[in-house]
């Protein structure tokens, strides 16, 4: 069995880690495709440096561009790969450029697909991680899911052979966890203490490529009331420099970052009040360490965080966010995505 696994963007190297892990620890092989679509240092190198990823067998040099060009140029790219790698079954995480570009050169080629975190949805049609899930999901011949909610979706829409294995970022939370224990360094730098800080991230299209939309959401942060630690994701610090949002940037309340490796991430996660974000990953792993999240859209695929009094929804709106800051702590609660172990689970299934 050989397995194909196309990985681009931040956080499908974190999914990447535990999957690889469990494929060779089963006697799979596997090639990895990076596909370039992040290329900082800090987007993507230092995440297979800290993580100890394998390097990619395959470097696709995807240029940045429009998303329908560098979805093209992947999916030609990837025909060449899989028509040398003569893989099993290719294997595509989440829902990015990556994902569907991978699902749709793995059919164009006969090969099997397998998509890992399926079924998630928005019910958002112009989001752009909406139309890569819907179409990945109806290309893939395997559906790995990571709740209830998305095998329900999935059944909806005519697949009812879901495979729940749960959520593959709880295993990465979990091998990290004691790395996460004492606060970061960071901290210490900026004078702040575990409690006494926010951690926030803003990236997505809906958020950054309206201007009015951004500046409010940076305004909002900076009103907190509460020191926040925002580590600057490229497209929103483009967008902002585009937008000439310096002055909000600068606030006194906010400690502006470049993107920050994985462990620390985490770590300031687990040290936060609360956790403000636009990520999906980041409201999950929020959820995972025991810091309550206030989500920046007016939707989330993550329902049962909200559901289980975990994750507040608050839009742009500056007084629910603030509001969100003095709700009581949430209750403990059963995890509803799955047991840390989904990776393995994942390596079993593909290995028959
Ligand atoms: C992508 C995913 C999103 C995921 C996010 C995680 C899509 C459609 N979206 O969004 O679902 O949550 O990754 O980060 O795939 N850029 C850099 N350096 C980098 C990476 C990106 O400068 O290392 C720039 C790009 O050139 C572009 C912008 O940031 O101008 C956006 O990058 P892109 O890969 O299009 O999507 P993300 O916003 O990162």
């Amino acid at each position: 069995m050989n397995v194909l696994s196309v990985v681009g963007a931040r956080p499908q190297f974190v999914k990447l880690k535990p999957v690889s892990t469990a494929l060779r620890a089963r006697g799979l092989a596997e090639t990895v495709v990076h596909t370039g679509q992040h290329y900082d240092y800090e987007m993507s190198a230092a995440f297979f440096e800290e993580l100890e990823l394998p390097a990619p067998d395959v470097h696709l040099g995807t240029p940045p561009g429009p998303t329908s060009a560098q979805c093209g140029f992947m999916i030609a790219r990837l025909g060449e790969v899989i028509a040398d790698a003569r893989p099993d079954v290719v294997l595509v995480f989440g829902d990015t450029t990556s994902t569907l570009a991978g699902a749709v050169a793995g059919r164009y080629a006969g090969v099997r697909v397998a998509h890992v975190e399926a079924g998630m949805r928005s019910f958002v049609r112009t989001m752009p991680e909406e139309i890569n899930r819907v179409a990945t999901d109806r290309l893939s011949d395997v559906l790995f899911t990571a709740s209830a909610d998305a095998d329900r979706h999935l059944a909806r829409e005519g697949r009812p052979d879901a495979v729940n294995v749960g959520d593959v970022m709880l295993d990465v939370v979990r091998l990290v966890g004691p790395r996460t224990a004492d606060p970061p360094a960071l901290l210490r730098e900026y004078g702040l203490a575990p409690g006494g800080y926010a951690l926030a991230t803003i990236h997505r299209a809906a958020n950054t490529d309206d201007p009015a939309r951004l500046a409010a959401l940076l305004a909002l942060l900076g009103g907190l009331g509460l020191p926040v630690v925002l580590p600057l994701h490229p497209r929103t610090r483009k967008a902002a420099e585009a937008a000439g949002l310096d002055a909000l940037l600068a606030a006194p309340a906010l400690h502006v970052t470049p993107p920050l490796p994985y462990v620390a991430t985490i770590a300031l996660a687990r040290h936060a009040r609360r956790v403000f974000t636009d990520s999906g990953g980041l409201q999950k792993e929020a959820f995972y360490v025991g810091t309550p999240c206030t989500t920046l859209r007016d939707e989330t695929e993550w329902v049962e965080t909200v559901a289980l009094g975990w994750n507040v929804l608050a839009g742009a709106d500056a007084a629910v966010a603030r509001a969100s800051l003095a709700l009581p702590p949430p209750p403990p609660v059963d995890n509803p995505y799955g047991d840390g172990h989904a990776a393995l689970k994942i390596a079993a299934h593909l290995a028959g």
